[in-house]
């Protein structure tokens, strides 16, 4: 994968903060109730895939956090993000490829034929503090289709055929490589927040097209984006249908690394135009150290 390749990516939503407000109040929301019901402490605040940080509450964080790393491959776009934070003496930057492959792999083509095989080299090192919270903007969703970035292959990154298979089980072998460093990032009660956006909802409105996971998602909360909370109860069936985004998939193991305390869902209203609406449903689960 090209730096240049999400460059690109995050120069189309740079300019979407204000669209995104009412997503980034909601994933404050689930923040404050973390370091609520979970004791998490006000020490040092770890984000993960950053990129412009339009969905980062970040006054909120400020305001919290004594520390603040910010994580990404694309630094023009960490950039961006500073240049709108409050007191820069907090954060800290860091370069890192969180998909361990990007050095190995260049292109969907040799994704595809290295699929089965290439093994994740996660390196944290930069990392130098224990993290009291890490949380997950939606980048695990990226690693892998952002290769097929301007194709037509994976239209809406759903795991429907064998090569969706391929790529789910290779997402879920970065997910256990990256959780197992970070587990040894954290402080002993930390907690990872795992966001990852995982079913798409999409239209376009000039072909009428809609992605697969539209009629599901719409039936279940009969329309009405108020009863989002009734997905969570229909997650697993998204999984085996192969109507979840590639690299959305909570890997196994993470059941044994930490302890799942629960998972809110969130609407993230990604983008409405002439030409398209598009929305993803967001699944934040909350790990703890054990
Ligand atoms: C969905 S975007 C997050 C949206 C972002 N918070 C914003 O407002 O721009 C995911 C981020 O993951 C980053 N990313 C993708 N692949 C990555 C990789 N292998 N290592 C580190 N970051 C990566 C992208 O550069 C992008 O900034």
């Amino acid at each position: 994968m090209s730096i240049e390749q999400l460059a690109l990516m995050n120069i189309d939503t740079k300019d979407r903060g204000e669209d995104w407000a009412q997503y980034r109040r909601s994933i404050g929301q689930v923040i404050r109730t973390c370091i609520e019901r979970y004791g998490v402490n006000n020490g040092n605040l770890l984000l993960l895939g950053v990129g412009n940080g339009n969905d980062i509450p970040v006054e909120l964080l400020e305001s919290i956090f004594n520390s603040i790393t910010i994580v990404d491959l694309d630094e023009v776009a960490l950039d961006r993000f500073l240049s709108r934070v409050s007191d820069k003496k907090k954060f800290n930057k860091a370069i890192i490829d969180l998909s361990g492959i990007n050095n190995q792999v260049k292109s969907a083509k040799e994704l595809i034929n290295q699929a089965t095989s290439i093994q994740p080299v996660i390196d944290l090192s930069k990392l130098n503090k224990k993290y009291d919270l890490v949380v997950n903007c939606c980048f695990s969703t990226q690693l892998l289709t952002s290769y097929f970035y301007g194709t037509n292959e994976f239209q809406g990154g759903n795991v429907s055929n064998e090569l969706g298979e391929k790529l789910h089980g290779l997402s879920n072998r970065i997910h256990y490589k990256l959780f197992s460093e970070l587990k040894k990032k954290l402080v002993s009660n930390g907690v990872v927040l795992h966001m990852t956006d995982t079913l798409e909802i999409k239209q376009n409105k000039i072909t009428g097209e809609i992605s697969p996971a539209t009629i599901p998602v719409v039936n279940i909360i009969k329309g009405d984006w108020r009863n989002i909370g009734l997905l969570t109860g229909h997650l697993s069936q998204f999984f085996e249908d192969g109507l979840s985004i590639i690299g959305s998939a909570l890997p196994p193991e993470a059941h044994d690394m930490f302890a799942v305390r629960t998972y809110f869902s969130l609407l993230w209203e990604f983008l409405h135009d002439e030409q398209e609406d598009r929305n993803y449903v967001v699944f934040a689960y909350v790990l703890q150290n054990q």
